[in-house]
């Protein structure tokens, strides 16, 4: 089969693979129907993923139908349409029982990064029954492609971000990762999102969608400046919850100077240098910070949202390509060409 590898020196290429077998009797094969380009992918090219493994088939966000099971997965059968989570894990361990399935002792995020994901034609899913949902009748491929990573994330990050109803949440960056959580957070009924960002046509997009009630475009503005913007909308205080999906410079440092006292700070992004906490700076402000990997265990409720139409990712799509062109997809991708937001990358097409 195809699929796109990365050296772990910065370079990826198309290689032809031997399909994925059935190794454990928890994995599934998973034919992939479509796939996409994270963010998270381009970090690992730069190397700035620790954990990640050379060598390995990129790709960690996909639908597909199951092409076959191992002989203890009795919840999914050859035929079945799902989408998968980006992480696989066994729902037995210590961290698992918690809901912290990113530290499963046997999983967390390993496709497209430790084993063979899903830039390619087939890839193994360990512990399958955890790991796939399958779409209902009515919701499309596309609608369900992005539940396994960035509508995770974003709903992981609204849950822990403890919002409650009539509450300010900022969220910084409006890009995929940061408008997914926008999405979820809407859900939590707060009376303002404040969306941050220094691309104003990714701005204007979250105003439009409804997804920002206000838009801070941060391009000429020291943090200074944003923070007063953000306490100016918040009756002097800061925002009551703060979740950074930028990764940028100075998003760190941005995200804990918006928060009033005691808010929740959230830091999805990833970053792909150490960041400064400076505790003398903000102390007195009480606050709590949480970080991480999503813990991706919420792909049936995410998926019963979208099927009741209360998450609609479409305004993400921008662009679609065969595996045989995924190369140019990435390329366009980092570029950021014609202002797109998220790739498709469809099945290899026989020219
Ligand atoms: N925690 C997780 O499990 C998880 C899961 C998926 C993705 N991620 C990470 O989330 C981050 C966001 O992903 P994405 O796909 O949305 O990335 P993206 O690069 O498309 O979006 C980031 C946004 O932040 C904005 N930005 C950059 N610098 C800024 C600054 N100084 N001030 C304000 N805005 C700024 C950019 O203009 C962009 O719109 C990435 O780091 C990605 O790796 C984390
Ligand atoms: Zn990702
Ligand atoms: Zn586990």
């Amino acid at each position: 089969m195809k699929a796109l590898v990365h050296d772990g020196h910065g370079n990826i290429a198309i290689e032809r693979r031997p399909e994925p077998e059935v190794l454990e009797p928890g994995d599934a094969i998973v034919r992939v129907s479509l796939s996409t380009i994270c963010t998270s992918d381009l970090h690992i090219i730069h190397g700035a993923v620790p954990r990640a493994l050379p060598n390995t088939v990129l790709g960690h966000e996909f639908v597909g139908v199951i092409e076959q099971v191992g002989e203890s997965v009795t919840k999914l059968a050859p035929g079945d349409r799902v989408a998968v989570s980006c992480e696989t894990f066994c729902g037995e361990c210590f961290y698992c029982k918690r809901g912290w399935v990113n530290n499963c002792v046997q999983g967390g995020w390993e496709l497209g990064c430790r084993i063979d994901g899903c830039q390619a034609e087939f890839v193994r899913v360990p512990f399958a029954e955890q790991t796939c949902s399958i779409i209902p009748d009515n919701v499309a491929d596309e609608d369900a492609l992005f539940l396994g990573d960035i509508v995770a994330t974003g709903q992981w990050s609204a849950e822990i971000a403890e919002l409650e109803p009539g509450c300010t949440v900022a969220v910084i960056g409006a890009g995929p990762v940061g408008l997914a959580t926008m999405m979820c957070a809407k859900l939590a009924e707060p009376e303002h999102i404040i969306a941050i960002d220094i691309d104003a046509k990714r701005l204007a997009l979250a105003k439009e969608r409804g997804l920002a009630d206000e838009t801070i475009d941060a391009s000429q503005m020291d943090l200074a400046a944003v923070e007063a913007a953000v306490r100016s909308l918040t009756e002097g205080r800061g925002a009551d919850a703060v979740v950074e999906a930028a990764g940028g410079s100075n998003t760190f440092e941005m995200a804990w100077r918006i928060a009033r006292p005691n808010a929740v700070v959230v830091i999805a992004a990833m970053y792909e240098g150490p960041q400064t906490l400076p505790l003398h700076e903000m102390y007195g402000k009480n606050l709590v910070f949480k970080t991480g990997g999503v813990d991706a265990n919420n792909l049936d409720k995410t998926m019963s949202l979208v099927k009741d139409g209360r998450i609609d990712t479409s305004c993400l799509v921008s662009k679609r390509y065969p595996l045989n062109d995924i190369l140019e997809a990435y390329r366009a991708f980092e570029a950021r060409e014609d202002d797109c937001l998220k790739m498709i990358i469809t099945p290899w097409k026989k020219r």
